[in-house]
């Protein structure tokens, strides 16, 4: 290794290389480790040895094997999306995120270009600009990369042509207009011989720009994020002791020093920053990308996720906004399902209202969609379950970037980007009303509660809950019930029975719950229900005690004989589609709070055992 004899002088540069190993991208990223002379000289060794073994380019060496030998150790043991690589020269450190693999280009071009100040975008010059060039460099604007190399690689293999070049160039230039990229830099070059990488090239003199290294080390990045308002999501809130309090967390953007005015985004209390401490000391500034925790003059209410900024650039806080979203997940995205979304440092159950369209990437097309699949951008409204700080993302990544969570499988399934809050959001007050559900509670003495009859169709769910209803009414208590098949001929008759629709359906069944135990009724909730994600959702919508999930556990061959309504011979003659239990799934309940095997008991029996419980807990 050959260490700069004195520190880089232009900061660290993160960029992202995009392209085919076809469009030479492995040899370029050995070439640049290689040039740069980063490369351990044992390494450099064995790959000489190796080139001349495995290699396809006889006595030279084969700088791509640097790269790819590192994928296919990838490849044996984790996934691991992006690869990141470090070198640097006298003028500068850089970080280059290689995305590896075709089939995932979006997830990894994504979380390879969510942190990276700069893409160099490959281009073969016997092809030139191609679907994925265009589709690379959509997907890099829509991520914040404001700085893009074209590398018209190859150069040689088209007789080092200036012609060539600069219709290449040309045709990138017309193409990318419309991306809004704050500069954009075509360099012609040979990755194989290494033509314009790091050194001049003597085949082109027509060229009279720089060489990449050149280009990579001069390039001004200087954020935007040191220019930006001061943006600080809480992390945690530190306090040893009763005399200190602090608040931790990394600095999103912009910078603070004592003395300056902040106030929390959310709330509006203000206050001043009276010192900014770190692990090495207290500092009288502190900018994007430190780990601080700050000291203020008065005793806020903060708390993990709060976002204290400068009085004077507020961002909106709101719970509706618009957003492209990229989804990352086999499963499909389902407008109307519950997520959790993290968004800076807080956790907030979050979900699509609608796609307003989806982006064709290969040709920037805006398409109607009802959901997303995996690796497609759509561009969508979303609500949150309370008012957050938003940026939008094209102003600050930071803090205008969210995540998507399956709430079951805890895997990341959508990244966000904010594009605006939507107006309607801060224009609709929650009423406060003088009777509150208490009230109405008492005046009926009972305690008001959602019954969630979940279960194939044909399990008994309706049976069951028409005996209780009756056997509690006659106990004087208020109830209401919520079937189904009767909702679908009024409030739920633009429903079917796909995914989507049913996602809908419980949402708004859950929601009409809510209302009437609000209004101190006891409800009895008898829907298929398929999916726990809905069902969970419906339990957040209330108190704790206020839900209780009823699952009315028949195996599907006794619903298929008892067949009441002969809907399982239809679908089984193919005539309804998507049946739950036969084409379409049902996930049972893990732990609902009452479990009825219905095999060998009469639903008068177990209407019977339901009401003893809710008895002895108190409902009824
Ligand atoms: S849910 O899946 O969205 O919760 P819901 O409980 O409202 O379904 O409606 C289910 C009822 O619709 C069933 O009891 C059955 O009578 C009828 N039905 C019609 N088509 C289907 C289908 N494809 N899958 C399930 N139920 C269906």
């Amino acid at each position: 290794m050959h260490p700069p004899s004195r520190p880089p002088t232009r900061g660290l540069l993160r960029f992202l290389t995009c392209g085919s190993v076809d469009d030479g991208k492995s040899t370029l990223i050995g070439r640049l480790l290689h040039d740069s002379q980063q490369i351990m000289e044992d390494t450099y060794a064995a790959i000489a040895r190796d080139s001349r073994r495995h290699g396809t380019l006889g006595e030279e060496v084969d700088l791509a094997l640097l790269v790819d030998g590192l994928e296919a150790e990838r490849e044996q043991g984790i996934t691991i999306d992006v690869a990141y690589r470090f070198f640097s020269t006298p003028a500068r450190a850089f970080i280059v995120a290689d995305c590896p693999g075709h089939e995932q280009f979006t997830r990894n071009m994504a979380t390879g270009a969510s942190n990276s100040d700069l893409a160099v975008i490959l281009i073969d010059s016997r092809k030139g600009v191609l679907t994925q060039t265009r589709r690379h460099s959509y997907i890099c604007s829509l991520l914040g990369i404001r700085h893009i190399v074209v590398a018209v690689n190859k150069i040689d293999l088209v007789g080092y042509e200036e012609a060539t070049f600069d219709r290449i160039a040309g045709d990138y230039l017309a193409f990318a207009a419309s991306l809004g990229f704050t500069s954009i830099v075509p360099i012609p070059l040979s990755a194989r011989y290494g033509d314009n990488v790091a050194a001049r090239s003597g085949n082109m003199p027509w060229y009279r720009g720089p060489t990449l290294l050149e280009h990579l080390e001069a390039v001004d990045v200087s954020t935007e994020a040191d220019r930006l308002p001061f943006r600080f999501p809480v992390q945690w809130v530190n306090r040893p002791n009763q005399d200190f309090r602090g608040f931790s967390g990394t600095i999103a953007a912009g910078h603070c020093a004592p003395g300056d005015q902040v106030v929390v985004a959310s709330s509006g209390r203000m206050s001043r920053i009276r010192q900014i401490y770190t692990a090495d000391g207290n500092l009288t500034r502190a900018s994007a990308g430190e780990a601080v925790t700050l000291v203020l003059e008065d005793e806020l209410d903060i708390a993990r996720g709060d976002l204290p900024v400068p009085p004077a650039d507020r961002p909106p806080v709101a719970d509706q906004f618009a957003a492209h979203i990229l989804w990352m997940d086999e499963e499909h995205m389902l407008p109307g399902r519950q997520y959790l979304m993290r968004i800076g440092t807080q956790w907030v159950p979050a979900s699509v209202t609608s796609i307003r369209h989806r982006v064709d990437v290969n040709t920037l097309e805006e398409l109607a969609a009802k959901r997303l699949d995996l690796n497609e951008i759509g561009f969508c409204h979303v609500s949150a379950a309370k008012p957050v700080p938003l940026d939008s993302y094209a102003d600050c990544r930071a803090t205008g970037a969210f995540i998507l969570v399956d709430r079951f499988t805890n895997r990341t399934v959508g990244a966000g980007m904010v594009a605006y809050p939507l107006r309607r959001s801060g224009n609709i007050h929650q009423e406060a009303l003088l009777v509150d559900k208490a009230a109405r509670a008492a005046l009926d003495h009972q305690k008001p509660v959602v019954l969630w009859f979940t279960g194939l169709s044909g399990s008994g769910k309706s049976t069951i809950a028409k005996h209780l209803e009756r056997m509690l009414h006659a106990r004087g208590r208020h109830t209401y019930t919520l079937d189904g098949d009767n909702l679908r001929f009024g409030l739920n008759k633009d429903l079917g029975f796909t995914d989507a629709d049913r996602v809908e359906n419980i949402r708004r069944a859950s929601e009409v719950a809510k209302l009437m135990v609000d209004a101190g009724l006891i409800v009895l909730c008898s829907f298929i229900s398929p999916f726990r994600a809905e069902r969970r959702a419906a339990r957040d919508l209330l108190e704790p005690g206020e839900f209780l999930e009823v699952f009315v556990d028949t195996p599907l061959e006794e619903c298929m004989r008892r067949d009441p309504k002969g809907l399982y011979a239809k679908a089984r003659a193919g005539k309804i589609k998507n049946f739950t239990g036969l084409d379409s799934p049902y996930e049972p309940p893990e732990a609902p709070e009452i479990h009825l095997r219905t095999l060998g008991s009469s639903p008068e029996e177990l209407a019977e055992r339901l009401l003893e419980r809710l008895i002895a807990d108190g409902y009824a």
